[in-house]
């Protein structure tokens, strides 16, 4: 049985209490969701920036009434001490086990745009999410890290000590992050744990506004029959990372026992590379199936963007031997579940 099995068959039997930061975002959803699923006590904290109450009315269609009872939503922002105190606070008596901080400013062109805000969140929040989770001495502080910690440095792939200068506020905040994470190890004895998410993908990420991720964007751009574009030759590279792997590397970061496995960052990744144009051409293909008149649909190819890196793809070795991660999901296994939702989701109604 793998680490992950393992830890999906005990859970149940030891509910534990989690605070999931970002709760009602696409990963925060999803992790909502597995952790429901095994009956777990969870504690959720958003204020909707980018986040949607119907991630939430989703995720309690998806789980039984008993299993929703267990979660406690609270509307708040990680700006504010306070709000972050309150999450962390017992319930009913049970002090929270594990935080898995996912509440952020996501997006490159957002942080380009608009570096103050993101560095409020990002930066400013953290920290008070840190110290929060460290008053009330949680186990485990689990964080939302990323790729784009990697900036200029051009090896591939990507091991996680070998980083280059960030191309983008956004990287600065994300880079930020570790900083103090490895700070409050050393200063307070403080265990936590950052997940440099590679781009992840799956149901629950949002399609709309200027920021989307790519596979969402195109799939519900194919869906209403707007335009795709790609922005440069379509032959940049990325390791695409479908949620479930996403899932399941936070859980298990949350609860490894190994000493050494803490105070760490480690890639969140499949460890392939596809390009933009294998990407736009599998999407395609999938929902060709059931839209015969994107069979032959074309891409728009455009400008590069600036802040992009030009491929990405990691190494999951230190995650696979420190925390037993195994992916489940390879790009098409997830692209293949991921649309039927988005199908369900984001086709016209008859
Ligand atoms: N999706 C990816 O490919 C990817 C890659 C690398 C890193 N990440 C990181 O993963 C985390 C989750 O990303 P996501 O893709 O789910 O994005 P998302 O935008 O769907 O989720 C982020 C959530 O945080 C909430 N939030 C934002 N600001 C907040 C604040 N001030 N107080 C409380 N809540 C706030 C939002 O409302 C939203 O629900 C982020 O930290 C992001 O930087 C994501």
């Amino acid at each position: 049985m793998s680490a992950y099995q393992d830890l999906l068959a005990g859970l149940p039997g030891e509910p534990k209490t989690w605070l999931v930061t970002g709760v009602a975002g696409f990963i925060g959803c999803n992790l909502l969701e597995t952790l429901l699923r095994l009956d777990q006590r969870v504690v959720g904290l958003d204020n909707f920036a980018t986040g949607h109450r119907h991630n939430l009315e989703q995720i309690r269609a998806a789980v039984t009434p008993a299993q929703w009872a267990r979660f406690r939503f609270i509307e708040g922002d990680i700006r504010s001490l306070a709000d972050c105190r309150a999450a962390c606070a017992e319930v009913d008596g049970k002090r929270v086990d594990y935080v898995l901080h996912q509440a952020a400013l996501g997006s490159v062109p957002r942080s380009l745009e608009d570096p103050i805000t993101t560095n409020g969140v990002n930066i400013d929040g953290f920290l008070h999410m840190l110290v929060a989770a460290r008053d009330t001495g949680v186990r485990r502080f689990v964080y939302a890290a990323s790729s784009s910690t990697y900036g200029d440095h051009p090896a591939l792939p990507k091991i996680e000590d070998r980083i280059g200068k960030p191309l983008s506020p956004y990287a600065v905040t994300k880079l930020v992050n570790e900083l103090y994470a490895d700070v409050f190890a050393r200063a307070y004895d403080f265990r936590t744990i950052g997940l440099r998410y590679f781009n992840i993908f799956g149901p629950h990420q949002d399609p709309e506004g200027a920021y989307a991720a790519v596979v969402p964007k195109w799939v519900s751009a194919m869906i209403r029959g707007e335009p795709v574009y790609i922005n440069g030759d379509g032959e940049t590279s990325r390791d695409f990372c479908y949620i479930a792997n996403t899932v399941q590397a936070n859980l298990l970061a949350a609860t490894t026992d190994l000493p050494e496995a803490t105070n760490q960052v480690y890639n969140v990744a499949v460890g392939d590379r596809t390009t933009l144009n294998d990407l736009f051409f599998a999407i395609r293909d999938l929902l060709a199936a059931r839209f015969p008149h994107l069979r032959d649909f074309q891409p728009t190819y455009r400008d590069f963007r600036a802040g992009d890196v030009r491929h990405s793809q990691a190494d999951i070795g230190k995650a696979r031997d420190l925390l037993g991660y195994a992916p489940t999901h390879r790009i098409d296994e997830g692209l293949r579940e991921a649309m039927d939702w988005y199908v369900a989701d984001l086709a016209p109604h008859p």
